[in-house]
């Protein structure tokens, strides 16, 4: 499976100018790499401005949420047409910090199947905030996976890409992240729990990445001993230097 690293720029950085000159860096290294999928996740405010201002096909793009209706009387929401009438072939949902302002399960599945109906690639985003020595937060899991993908095809799964994020490494150092023998077995999990809903041959089609203080140092690791398909990098992916070493070595692995 060819690995994927996607870029989630939250609401950073200040300016479209910033914004362009970030991407133009990111781009020119991305249009040297085999064996990576880079996906950008900027702003809304200037997915429209890059994608205008890129015809290659090494980097692809993705909203950091969407709306499920079609369209209508929705103050400040995007629709997934919009977002796609203007490049994005991806769309996160369920961010933990989208879940922390309310989104719930329900929510998330309703934008799943809005962009699956639409063929653009949902990112689910799933993670526990916090881990118990009883195993609560397994179930917590479950239920983010099972929710979210409720309705969704055996077919319509190969579309979708499930990113693991522990809110507990998120935002932070490659110290507090998760730790790659930790990762391995959550990926386990995660495919035991979508074997559940689905066949295993279908399963294994499915990407499971990893987000939580991704960084030059811990990516390898995190690769190899994870066994991840890619890497979901906030933070690090607003420094050229960080995210371009992140995909250099994503691409070598
Ligand atoms: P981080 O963010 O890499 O800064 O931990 C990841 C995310 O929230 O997607």
């Amino acid at each position: 499976m060819r690995k994927l690293v996607v870029a989630n720029w939250k609401m950073n950085p200040a300016s479209v100018k910033e914004a362009l000159d970030l991407f133009d860096k990111v781009k020119k290294k991305a249009s040297t790499l085999k064996n990576v999928d880079t996906i950008l996740a900027p702003p809304f405010a200037f997915l429209g401005e890059l994608t205008c201002n890129y015809s290659g096909s090494k980097v692809s793009f993705a909203s950091q949420d969407v709306f499920w209706e079609e369209g209508g009387s929705y103050t400040g929401e995007v629709s997934v047409s919009q977002i796609k009438s203007i490049g994005a072939t991806y769309g996160i949902v369920g961010h933990s910090e989208r879940r922390a302002l309310g989104e719930t399960d329900v929510d998330v599945n309703k934008k799943v199947l809005a962009l699956i109906k639409e063929k653009v690639t949902p990112i689910l985003c799933i993670g526990e905030s916090s881990r118990d020595e009883h195993g609560e937060y397994l179930n917590f899991l479950q239920k983010e996976i099972t929710e979210g993908l409720k309705s969704v095809s055996k077919n319509d799964i190969k579309r979708v890409v499930i990113a693991y994020e522990p809110i507990w490494a998120i935002g932070k150092s490659v110290r507090d992240a998760m730790k790659p023998d930790e990762m391995h077995e959550m990926k386990i999990f995660i495919q035991k729990t979508l074997s559940e809903l689905y066949e295993r041959s279908v399963v294994s089609k499915v990407p499971i990445i990893y987000g939580g203080s991704v960084e030059p140092d811990n990516a390898r690791a995190l690769l190899e001993g994870g066994e991840v398909d890619g890497f979901l990098v906030g933070h690090a992916s607003l420094s050229v230097t960080e995210f371009n070493e992140i995909l250099t070595i994503v691409n070598r692995a």
